[in-house]
């Protein structure tokens, strides 16, 4: 069976834009969302070895801290002709200064090596993974995906990490030329384009109830 969402949620994350991001998502619901960084909650290691595990480390960390319902997302990009990489570690590819333009280059180099020069071995998805996790250990798990080509140079300066070399399918500019409300925005504003906006209709469709 699956759980309501009543309430006050805890946003199980420390990056204020996903913060944001998640608060705007779960304003039409009349949920009241507390960040775990505003509880002072730590942050847990992310030792899963996919998307979906890693969610729940983090959801499940924040539920039990706080005694209270939280919800994690994890996400990232997965590139074909890498065999999947980064993947999980796609944040971490951008290294300490988070420099994303270092990060797509390495994909670049490697697709090169790899003579990807063509759209169809340059395939990649993003990746996103929502948990729900409350203090009796019930969750709640959706994930989704966006998939696309990857361009390059990198076009547009909108979004964030690897948007400008990710071309969806379907669409002639990268998600870094998009308008935020045509990448993230939900129906009927938006397309529901991205794989954060596709999980998250799949996460209000069993855990959400419009107010
Ligand atoms: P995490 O979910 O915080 O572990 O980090 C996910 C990483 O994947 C981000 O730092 C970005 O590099 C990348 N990523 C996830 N979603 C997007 C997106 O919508 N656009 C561009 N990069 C993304």
């Amino acid at each position: 069976m699956h759980r309501r969402i009543t309430d006050k949620l805890v946003i199980a994350t420390h990056n204020p834009g996903k913060l944001a991001e998640m608060k705007e998502l779960l304003a039409p619901y009349g949920i009241e969302a507390v960040s775990a960084g505003e509880l002072g909650l730590g942050e847990p290691d992310e030792t899963g070895n996919d998307f979906r595990s890693n969610a729940a480390i983090k959801a499940i960390a924040a539920a039990k801290a706080a005694k209270l319902p939280s919800f994690a997302d994890d996400s990232g990009i997965v590139v074909d002709a890498l065999d999947g990489a980064p993947g999980i570690f796609s944040a971490r590819w951008a290294g300490p200064t988070k420099d994303f333009n270092v990060a797509m280059a390495r994909i670049e180099r490697l697709l090169q090596e790899r003579g990807s020069t063509t759209p169809d071995r340059r395939r990649a998805h993003f990746v996103s993974a929502l948990c729900v996790a409350w203090p009796d250990d019930h969750l709640e798990e959706v994930q989704a995906r966006v998939d696309g080509t990857l361009v390059w140079p990198p076009r547009g300066t909108a979004g964030f990490g690897y948007d400008p070399m990710f071309l969806p399918d379907g669409h002639s500019r990268t998600f870094g030329e998009m308008e935020s409300i045509e990448k993230h925005g939900l129906p009927p504003l938006g397309l529901g384009l991205s794989h954060r906006a596709r999980a998250f209709v799949k996460l209000a469709e069993i855990c959400l109830e419009p107010r």
